[in-house]
């Protein structure tokens, strides 16, 4: 396994590999890696022959409010897991090799940017778009995998590499979850026990708020009462639950695929989730 730190070199590795013939995946993580990445990483081997995965904390997703500096970094078990999985290429670009003094540049995807999360997060896909669009300009992929745990995010990515028609195929990877239903995530480990013991009340929640819908219960009284259950259960607040369109996230339309979709605050720990109707 090859840990590179530089742009030049990572295109030289992935050029040579392209040249003979092989396709090439890419998983980009921020790194604090669980077994939620490992399972991209293992469904990148049924689609190319060279696996990469790209580590840097972007700092331009995160509110000058939020954790970037507090962001779980495990740096040497991240790699021992990578070169246990066979990976062939880890990109770890540091701040400064992927943002020079003068960057100016921003990647928007508008509309689909702007609600849900973007509500409560309103700099963070344009962060995201920007970092990913630079990590698959960089390292040119054949194919990119997300996980569907971060669900609009990979609606907005897919959004941005089929806008600037960049040539990659853009993959999600279905969430991974722990045996009570509390889907994987690097701030799970800011939960404490108490609060632990709450987290799946999410997963829980939006479940049923589902079986509801495919029922034929009305989608917002579902929703209200998904929300409350969950303030009861002991969620300090709750951001969202609601069901959209599972592709362009615009309220549903009659016999339209659906998503569940819910952010709430656990103590000072966001948690999001997402599942299918
Ligand atoms: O999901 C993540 O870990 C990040 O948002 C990503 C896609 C690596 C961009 O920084």
């Amino acid at each position: 396994m090859q840990v590179v730190r530089t742009v030049t070199e990572t295109r030289q590795l992935v050029g040579a590999w392209r040249q003979g013939g092989e396709r090439i995946s890419l998983v980009p993580t921020m790194g604090a890696l669980h077994d939620g990445h490992m399972s991209l990483v293992r469904q990148a081997s049924d689609l190319a022959e060279r696996r990469a995965v790209s580590i840097f904390v972007n700092p331009t997703q995160f509110a000058p409010n939020e954790d970037f500096t507090t962001y779980p970094r495990t740096e040497e078990r991240d790699l021992a897991m990578l070169e246990k999985a066979g990976v062939d290429l880890v990109f770890m670009p540091d701040v400064t090799q992927m943002y020079k003094d003068d960057h100016r540049t921003k990647v928007e995807v508008q509309g689909l940017s702007q609600i849900l999360e973007g509500q409560f997060r309103p700099q963070f896909f344009i962060g995201v778009a920007t970092v990913v669009a630079k990590l698959l300009i960089q390292t040119m992929p054949d194919v990119a995998i997300f996980g569907e745990k971060d669900y609009q995010q990979l609606c907005v990515i897919r959004a941005m590499a089929r806008d600037l028609d960049l040539p990659v195929e853009i993959v999600g990877g279905a969430t991974v979850r722990e045996s009570d239903g509390l889907a994987m995530s690097s701030r799970n480990t800011y939960l404490s026990n108490t609060e632990r013991a709450v987290a799946p009340r999410l997963h829980e929640e939006i479940t049923g708020v589902a079986a509801r819908v495919k029922d034929g219960d009305a989608i917002e009284d579902a929703c209200a009462d998904a929300t409350q259950q969950l303030e009861s259960a002991g969620f300090k607040s709750v951001d969202y639950v609601a069901v959209r369109d599972a592709e362009t996230l615009d309220m549903p339309g009659p016999g339209r695929p659906m998503r569940v979709l819910a952010a709430a605050w656990l103590g000072k720990t966001r948690l999001i989730d997402n599942i299918a109707v």
